[in-house]
């Protein structure tokens, strides 16, 4: 059985990848199916917490049961969901594929093919949400965030992983390490968990529920005390 030790915990998780509009048919996008932020979602319920999921695109995954789902399309909208559902919760989890670029202008009508060059593209820079609610966030609330990691030359991907850690200013980072075709394929459901304290603990492969559990466990240990 699991603990009930988040219950009476109010926390948000975002999941899927944004789609950021071009015009009313075509979007930019990030592959995710959504599913680790559906797992951590679930099993956050599960563990008795009050859950709400701010869903961006995802597979066709079946709304977790007793969790409040808000759905977004854009980063944008997945900003201002955030904002609102952050107020009050205990932890945070950004496990949303936040795209980096949106178009600058969403035309009204379809674009149509022309004749002659195809149209430029001018995009520009998302806010990063996470460092956004790091930076805003309440007494005693944990942020945790996700990193996908490619070693460097050093063939580490934990040493981007804490340098990331670093400039989002979250209190807990889960890295997982992808591969490069060498040393670092691994199950995407593997990697580390870094915290801002120091800690580092390597996520053993399993299912996203088992890493959703891991996270949660880091959390709890994190939160303070009820009052
Ligand atoms: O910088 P990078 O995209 O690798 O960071 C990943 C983490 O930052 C994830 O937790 C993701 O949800 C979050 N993120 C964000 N806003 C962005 C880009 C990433 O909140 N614009």
């Amino acid at each position: 059985a699991l603990p009930h030790d988040l219950a009476g915990r109010r926390v948000v998780v975002s999941a899927g990848g944004t789609r950021e509009a071009l015009d009313p048919v075509r979007y930019l996008g990030n592959r995710s199916s959504g599913r680790q932020g559906y797992a951590l979602a679930r099993v956050a319920a599960q563990r008795g917490a009050r859950v709400t999921l701010v869903a961006a695109h995802t597979a066709d995954l079946g709304d977790p049961a007793s969790v409040e789902v808000v759905r977004v399309g854009s980063a944008l909208q997945l900003r201002d969901a955030m904002r609102d559902a952050v107020r009050g919760a205990d932890a945070v989890v950004m496990a949303a594929a936040v795209a980096d670029f949106r178009p600058v202008a969403h035309a009204a009508n379809k674009i149509k093919k022309g004749a002659a060059d195809p149209p430029p593209l001018a995009l520009t820079t998302n806010p990063d949400i996470l460092v956004e609610l790091v930076g805003a966030r309440e007494p005693g609330q944990v942020v945790v965030g996700f990193a996908a990691e490619t070693g460097d030359e050093s063939g580490d991907p934990l040493h981007h992983g804490r340098a990331k850690l670093d400039r989002k200013g979250c209190d807990l980072l889960v890295v997982n390490a992808v591969g490069d075709g060498r040393a670092f394929e691994v199950a995407d459901n593997a990697g580390w968990l870094l915290a801002a304290d120091g800690g580092e603990t390597e996520l053993p492969s399993g299912s996203k529920a088992l890493l959703a559990s891991r996270v949660w466990d880091a959390v709890a240990a994190r939160l303070r005390p009820r009052a």
